[in-house]
């Protein structure tokens, strides 16, 4: 009788295993032929009325892998129960911005292939057709993701990085999603697009760290520029470019200007103060390709991060709300998708 329990439990044990989360290039091909062609004609059109959207795009590409891994948890909306959900959380609230264009290509994906193509997988298609609109030479992202049910504020304020933060902090984050020193410099990259408000940098221009003077390492011309943009009472929402003279380009640029003491946010500068993260910069100022390169290579890799199966994981049919618990999507033989079923 013990035995039998120990098997049954070992026997659970092995099928949990057995569920490997991982992704799969055109995981699409024949459930949602065109997924990857709607998304990218959404975002591509979003793109062509702002050319804001690619950095919100990834940005929220990022803050989705890094809390609950990348399961769309970050595009959920507050429930009925009033909890403070993700999207509430410091790093989010007024900040991440871009939802709307992945609500506008699931709209289009439910009417094309109902139930098939998760939020999460928008998220990353998006993300990658992002870069690759503004400059990134093309490559697959891998799909497959399944989307989460939980979104809480606390997860993300403990995972997400603060743009105050030292190197040391910075590595710490990274190593708690298995990332590595590599991945935090290669990734930073990202800030080769889009803009800071001034909220996340001015201490840096008139008060550094409580020192009564600014941040010594912030190269004095530039200093003077952001003085200009962000003055001491100015709105601490306006916002600046992160990658001084190619904010919408994604190249190396973003490391020659942090070799020159031109790193927005502190936590940027920060890679130029650390040994082991300085000499990255150092090859990457110097090296288009090898930028490029290590960029996919690491953005795929935080893609990958805690993947859901179906087994933990859903694919929600509207991406700001979970599916109704205890819901089985019921397909009808002519391809319709009938009412979703309680059970
Ligand atoms: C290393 C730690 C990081 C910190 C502390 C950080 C912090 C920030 C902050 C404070 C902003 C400005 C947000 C605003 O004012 O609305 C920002 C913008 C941005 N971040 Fe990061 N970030 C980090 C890493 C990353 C990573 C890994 C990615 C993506 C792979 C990323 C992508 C972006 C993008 C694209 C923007 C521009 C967003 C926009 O224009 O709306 N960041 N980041
Ligand atoms: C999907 O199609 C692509 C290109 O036609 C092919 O390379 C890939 O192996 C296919 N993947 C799946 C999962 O069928
Ligand atoms: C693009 O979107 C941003 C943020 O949503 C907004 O502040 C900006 O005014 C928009 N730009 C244009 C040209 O519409
Ligand atoms: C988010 O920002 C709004 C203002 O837009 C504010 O009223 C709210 O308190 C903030 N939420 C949290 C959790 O800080
Ligand atoms: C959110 O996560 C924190 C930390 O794990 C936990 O203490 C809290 O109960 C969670 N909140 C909700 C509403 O589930
Ligand atoms: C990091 O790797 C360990 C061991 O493989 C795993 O248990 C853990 O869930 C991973 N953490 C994250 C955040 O991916
Ligand atoms: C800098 O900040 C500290 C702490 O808030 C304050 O005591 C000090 O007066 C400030 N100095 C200047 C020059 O603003
Ligand atoms: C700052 O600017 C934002 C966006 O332009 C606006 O919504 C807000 O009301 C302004 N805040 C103040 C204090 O002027
Ligand atoms: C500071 O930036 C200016 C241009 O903004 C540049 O000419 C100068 O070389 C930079 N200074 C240092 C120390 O890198």
């Amino acid at each position: 009788m013990r035995m039998a329990k120990r098997m049954l439990v070992v026997s659970m044990l092995a099928i949990l295993c057995l569920a490997d989360a991982r992704t799969e290039e055109f995981f699409y091909n024949r459930t949602c032929p065109n997924a990857e062609t709607i998304v990218r004609d959404v975002v591509t059109s979003h793109f062509r009325n702002n050319r804001t959207i690619p950095a919100a795009l990834l940005r929220l590409f990022f803050h989705d892998c890094f809390v609950e891994g990348c399961d769309g948890s970050l595009l959920l909306d507050a429930s009925a129960d009033g909890a403070v959900i993700e999207k509430q959380a410091l790093p989010n609230n007024n900040s991440a911005r871009g939802f709307e264009v992945i609500d506008d290509a699931k709209a289009r994906l439910e009417s094309t292939c109902p139930g098939v193509v998760s939020c999460a997988d928008i998220l990353a298609l998006a993300a990658r057709d992002s870069v690759v609109l503004t400059g990134a030479p093309f490559f697959v992202m891998p799909t497959g993701r399944f989307d989460g049910r939980i979104s809480n504020r606390t997860l993300a304020e403990a995972a997400l990085p603060s743009p105050f933060d030292s190197a040391t902090r910075l590595k710490d984050s990274f190593a708690r999603q298995n990332l590595t020193v590599q991945d935090l410099v290669h990734l930073s990259g990202a800030h080769t697009i889009g803009q800071s408000q001034c909220q996340f940098f001015s201490p840096r221009l008139y008060n550094f760290s409580n020192t009564g003077v600014p941040d010594p390492t912030l190269n004095a011309t530039y200093r003077a520029e952001l003085q200009q943009a962000c003055p001491r009472n100015a709105n601490a929402t306006n916002r600046v470019a992160l990658d001084r003279g190619s904010e919408f380009v994604v190249d190396n640029s973003y490391y020659r200007n942090l070799v020159a003491g031109r790193g927005l946010l502190r936590s940027d500068q920060e890679l130029t103060l650390d040994s082991e993260t300085e000499s990255i910069v150092r090859s990457f100022a110097g090296d288009e390709n090898r930028f490029q390169l290590r960029f996919r290579r690491s953005l795929l890799k935080m893609g990958e991060l805690r993947i859901k199966t179906s087994a933990n994981g859903e694919i929600r049919r509207n991406c700001r709300r979970v599916n109704p618990r205890n819901t089985i999507i019921v397909t009808t033989t002519n391809g319709d998708d009938a009412a979703a079923s309680t059970i």
